[in-house]
């Protein structure tokens, strides 16, 4: 597929309780405000089969046994249906597209999280991505107490908890460790944003970063 570079795909990456999709829908609103066409989809998710792997991947049930290596393929099986689904097609017809989450997600969680080695999780999201590499990325960086702290006001306001949210917070410092070095190894494609700001002055990053990339 022979698309406009940079690549008019952002990916919005983080851990849980980082604000992804609030800022997310406020470059959707930004975008489309200028007239410009987006499609917004969510990983896992963003298609049928996504929607129901990504319900299967956060149910909490004791008889619901996931392995990580049958975890890591779902995602990955998820990714591969909403590229070819949704992403691709919505890129060739010139719009835009955001995914709240990734290939980078399964690098930070699989990877070092679960601790799949990182060149297998890269040979498996080129075959899921179909070769496709976001034009940006953000990472939103969240302390994981901060991040953790947000669960639980979410969960006191009546949310429930998914199946990953209740793995121990050494889960997600490696998470978090993961997305910062991701984000220093590939300066040109991700941009780590301090998530601790307010609503608002995350947005004013993400924006000024991307009109300066992509000329808007
Ligand atoms: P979220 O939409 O609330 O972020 O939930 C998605 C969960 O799935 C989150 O815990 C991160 C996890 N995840 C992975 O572990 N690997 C992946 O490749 C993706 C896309 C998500």
């Amino acid at each position: 597929m022979s698309l406009p570079r940079p690549i008019r795909l952002i990916t919005f990456e983080g851990s849980e309780g980082a604000g992804k999709s609030t800022q997310v829908r406020r470059l959707e609103a930004r975008l489309r405000a200028l007239g410009h066409r987006v499609l917004t989809v969510r990983e896992p998710g963003g298609t049928l089969l996504g929607e129901r792997l990504r319900a299967l991947l956060k149910e909490r049930t004791p008889e619901l046994s996931i392995c990580p290596e049958a975890e890591l393929l779902l995602f990955l099986a998820a990714r591969a249906q909403v590229v070819r689904e949704a992403i691709e097609p919505a890129l060739r017809n010139q719009s835009w597209v955001l995914s709240d989450r990734f290939s980078d997600s399964t690098l930070a969680y699989q990877g070092s999280g679960r601790g799949f080695p990182a060149p297998l999780l890269r040979s498996l999201n080129e075959i899921a991505c179909a070769g496709l590499t976001p034009g940006m990325t953000f990472v939103l960086d969240i302390s994981s107490a901060e991040g953790r702290a947000r669960i639980a006001r979410r969960a006191a306001a009546g949310a429930s908890t998914d199946r990953m949210e209740t793995e121990p917070p050494e889960f997600f410092e490696r998470v978090r460790a993961a997305y910062r070095k991701l984000a220093e190894s590939e300066p040109g494609r991700i941009v780590l944003i301090d998530a601790s700001g307010s609503e608002e002055e995350i947005a004013t990053r993400i924006w000024e970063n991307v009109s300066r990339v992509f000329g808007l």
